[in-house]
């Protein structure tokens, strides 16, 4: 089979286009599909932009790893965010968080290599994976394990060599915290086999009651990605950053310094100005915590299971074993019948896929509760 083959499509996003098909055709459609904030960024981020635009000095291109402003100031906040000191060395500025695991696994994986993967889990991982000629390891996990992988499972599918094992905490689409003991374990376990603990921490900030340790808090060693896409309300931005070991930074640099040249200048600088936003992040947080309290009443009473209470991002991965063995069908049918859209299981991998399905509470109160509404309805017929 050809590697591009074996890219898969984003189930979702085909689900969007016939809910705007839909749109279009006069119905409304309750959106509780989309992975994205459905929050403006700070203020500051464009203001800063503009600034620079004004100027005219933003039309040029900055180094391949970002601008030494914004990776000093990534560095010193996580001084202030997890008591951690990193050097701005370390930094690497990145187009979006994807932009930084594409070049990461570039430079890291070879082919044929394994790395080790949740199931469910962020279906762009094992493609990128792919792409980069590696060898992408679903491993089925549950509620448990709160959603992440053990150090079982690295001691058991790491038998025939892995390269690297993969950590999402907060996760898409479980939401789950992977606490630090268990980071831990999990850390102890890559070491043993060799491995690189790679943590994708996009949804840190966004947890609520429970904060989520960061991998270098444990593993001084460990990949860590982040960016400013949902914590900051920054998707279309695209800003992201790797924080390496120093081994790594050479190579990855020079990934980046081929396939992008330098992410995006405007939105380096504003990136830099929402760094200090945080009052408008602690709104935004309050919003999501009210919504996700809303979701975790309501949906049980509509005959959902919530198997694993998810701690942060902004999703609900739920069992929906009550009403369907084919997700991926009751989804369709519930935005043709119901005019509301989640997102089937079989886009997060295909452990126990056909019974599960993704809520995002990345829209208002308001139109959850429409869609909880329209759920209850149809569901009675
Ligand atoms: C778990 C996870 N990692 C990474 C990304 C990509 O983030 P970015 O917009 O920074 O490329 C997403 C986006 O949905 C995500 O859910």
């Amino acid at each position: 089979m050809r590697r591009i083959d074996r890219i898969e499509p984003f189930r979702v996003m085909q689900l969007l286009e016939r809910a705007r098909e839909l749109e279009a055709q006069g119905r409304s459609i309750v959106h509780m599909e989309i992975g994205e904030p459905d929050f403006s960024s700070p203020p500051a981020a464009a203001d800063a932009a503009r600034a620079l635009l004004d100027s005219g000095d933003g039309s040029f291109y900055t180094p391949s790893t970002g601008i030494p402003e914004l990776r000093s100031a990534i560095a010193r906040w996580y001084g202030s965010e997890y008591g951690l000191t990193i050097s701005p060395e370390r930094v690497l500025v990145t187009p979006g968080a994807s932009g930084g695991f594409l070049a990461l696994y570039l430079a890291l994986v070879e082919s044929g290599e394994r790395v080790l993967l949740p199931d469910p889990g962020y279906p762009c991982q094992r493609h990128f994976v792919r792409l980069a000629g590696g060898d992408p390891v679903s491993v089925p996990v549950g509620p448990g394990s709160r959603y992440h992988l053990t150090a079982e499972h690295v001691a058991v599918h790491g038998k025939n060599g892995v390269r690297a094992v993969v950590v999402t905490s907060p996760g898409n689409p479980t939401g789950t915290v992977c606490p630090a003991d268990h980071l831990r374990r999990l850390a102890t376990a890559c070491r043993d086999k060799g491995a690189v603990l790679i943590s994708d921490e996009i949804y840190h900030g966004l947890t609520y009651g429970v904060d989520a340790p960061c991998a270098l808090s444990v593993d001084p060693e460990a990949v860590v990605v982040n960016g400013f896409s949902k914590r900051w309300a920054m998707t279309g931005w695209r800003v992201g950053w790797l924080i390496l070991p120093e081994p790594l930074i050479d190579p990855v640099t020079r990934v980046l310094q081929n396939i992008f040249i330098a992410p995006t200048t405007l939105s380096q600088h504003a990136a830099l100005a929402a760094l200090g936003a945080d009052t408008v992040v602690a709104q935004m947080r309050a919003a999501y915590a009210e919504r996700r309290a809303f979701l975790l009443t309501e949906l049980p009473k509509l005959g959902f299971r919530i198997p694993a209470t998810p701690d942060g991002a902004f999703y609900i991965y739920a069992d929906a074993g009550r009403f369907t063995d084919d997700a991926q069908r009751f989804c369709q049918t519930l935005l043709e019948a119901a005019g509301v859209a989640i997102t089937p299981g079989a886009d997060f991998g295909t452990h126990q896929a056909d019974r599960h399905v993704r809520f995002s509470y990345a829209t208002s109160l308001e139109q959850l509760r429409e869609g909880v509404a329209r759920l209850g309805r149809y569901l009675a017929e």
